[in-house]
């Protein structure tokens, strides 16, 4: 891995792997191409732009001229696809926007790869062709749909989105597959549960209940509160992608989880109590729209196979997440120009 291209680099996940492959020797040159829509944001990556290794390009993931006028100039020879639209809320508000970037974003990089590392369907068994170039796909858990109160997701798991935003990720997916099976394009496809830590955008449950109860105001907990999401840390999600780049097998998929299942209320109850506020802040609000009832990940491949492991416990990584967000009141108010609160409110208006 020496030439990266890094796609949504400069959101949440995207700023914090770039942070971490350029803390040492693991790469010698990054190209952070991103569209800096809302949940776009350069501030993230303050700490890294000064160094030689790092490059920032404005573009679109669509724009095919750009993609390939990149490939020429710099030769990559890894690709990591985190560019999305990411918010399951703003899906179920306007679900085109996730079609057109995740889908056909998705294809105008499989397109600009293949082209460019010359690569014909009777390669695929070629070893030696497909030598030391990679494609990552960063999806996600919610491809698989929801899980009743048993159960885990394997790589096995039949895809059942339930969301425009999963649908789309999907989508993308059987795509990335396909250029697999079709092309012989050495792919592999990452899927990770809910992410937390520094950076991510506050329209995401744990920054948005952080940023509300800080400042006294609800925290919007849709239906019952009893849904259950699987937390990673994202600084262990960043290791476990770069484990995959080293040792994954082309054309598997692996999942990530952190074997941290919680219900949403228990999470908002740690959040208040960590910043010593009352649980009256806690106002139930009406569901989301086909809501995933619970996720949990078996991650079994991943630590099995690859010997990566989540090394974040969620009381020290909360602990932390919730000490730097109120350490960024500037970052976070600069970005929420202090006035967002809650996309709940694009859904249903104020009723
Ligand atoms: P994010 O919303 O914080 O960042 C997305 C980035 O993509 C932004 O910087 C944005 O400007 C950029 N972008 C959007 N459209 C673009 C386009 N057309 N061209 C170029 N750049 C564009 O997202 P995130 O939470 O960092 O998620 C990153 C990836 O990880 C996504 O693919 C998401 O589906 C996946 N994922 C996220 C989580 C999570 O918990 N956040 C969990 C599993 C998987
Ligand atoms: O599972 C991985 C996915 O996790 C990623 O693919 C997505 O990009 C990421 O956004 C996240 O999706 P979720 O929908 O699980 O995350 P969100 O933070 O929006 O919501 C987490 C849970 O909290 C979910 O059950 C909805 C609930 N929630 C969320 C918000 C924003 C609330 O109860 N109130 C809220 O205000």
């Amino acid at each position: 891995m020496k030439n990266v291209l890094v796609t949504g680099g400069a959101g949440f996940i995207g700023s914090n792997f770039i942070r971490y492959i350029l803390d040492g020797d693991k790469v010698d040159f990054v190209l952070n191409l991103d569209l800096l829509t809302y949940a776009g944001n350069l501030e993230n990556l303050k700490s890294v732009e000064s160094d030689p290794r790092y490059c920032f390009v404005k573009g679109d993931i669509r724009d095919r001229d750009l993609l390939r006028s990149l490939f020429e100039k710099y030769n990559f020879d890894t690709v990591i696809h985190f560019a999305a639209e990411s918010h399951v809320d703003r899906s179920i508000v306007d679900p085109g926007i996730f079609l057109s970037t995740n889908v056909q974003g998705t294809q105008a990089l499989l397109d600009t790869a293949k082209a460019h590392w010359k690569l014909k369907p009777d390669d695929k068994y070629s070893r030696e062709y497909r030598a030391g170039v990679r494609y990552l796909q960063v999806s996600t858990d919610e491809v698989y749909g929801a899980l009743e109160k048993t159960g885990m997701f394997t790589e096995e798991t039949p895809l059942a989105p339930n969301s425009p935003y999963s649908a789309s990720k999907a989508s993308a997916d059987l795509l990335v597959r396909a250029y697999y099976q079709t092309y012989g394009l050495p792919i592999n496809i990452t899927r990770c549960s809910n992410n937390y830590g520094p950076y991510q955008f506050p329209e995401k449950l744990i920054p948005l209940m952080i940023h509300n109860a800080q400042q006294d105001k609800p925290l919007p907990v849709y239906g019952d509160g009893m849904q259950i999401r699987d937390w990673l840390h994202v600084k262990d999600h960043c290791t476990a992608i770069y484990t995959v780049l080293e040792k994954g097998i082309p054309g598997e998929v692996y999942n990530i989880g952190g074997n941290n299942e919680k219900a949403n209320l228990e999470i908002v109850r740690i959040i208040l109590t960590e910043l010593n506020k009352p649980e009256s802040l806690i106002t139930y609000v009406k569901d989301r729209p086909g809501h995933d009832r619970r996720y949990a990940i078996d991650n079994t491949k991943i630590t099995s196979q690859l010997g990566w492991k989540p090394l974040y416990s969620f009381e020290a990584g909360i602990h932390e997440t919730v000490a730097w967000y109120l350490n960024h009141l500037e970052w976070v108010n600069r970005i929420t120009s202090g006035a967002y609160q809650s996309y709940y409110h694009e859904m249903y208006g104020n009723s």
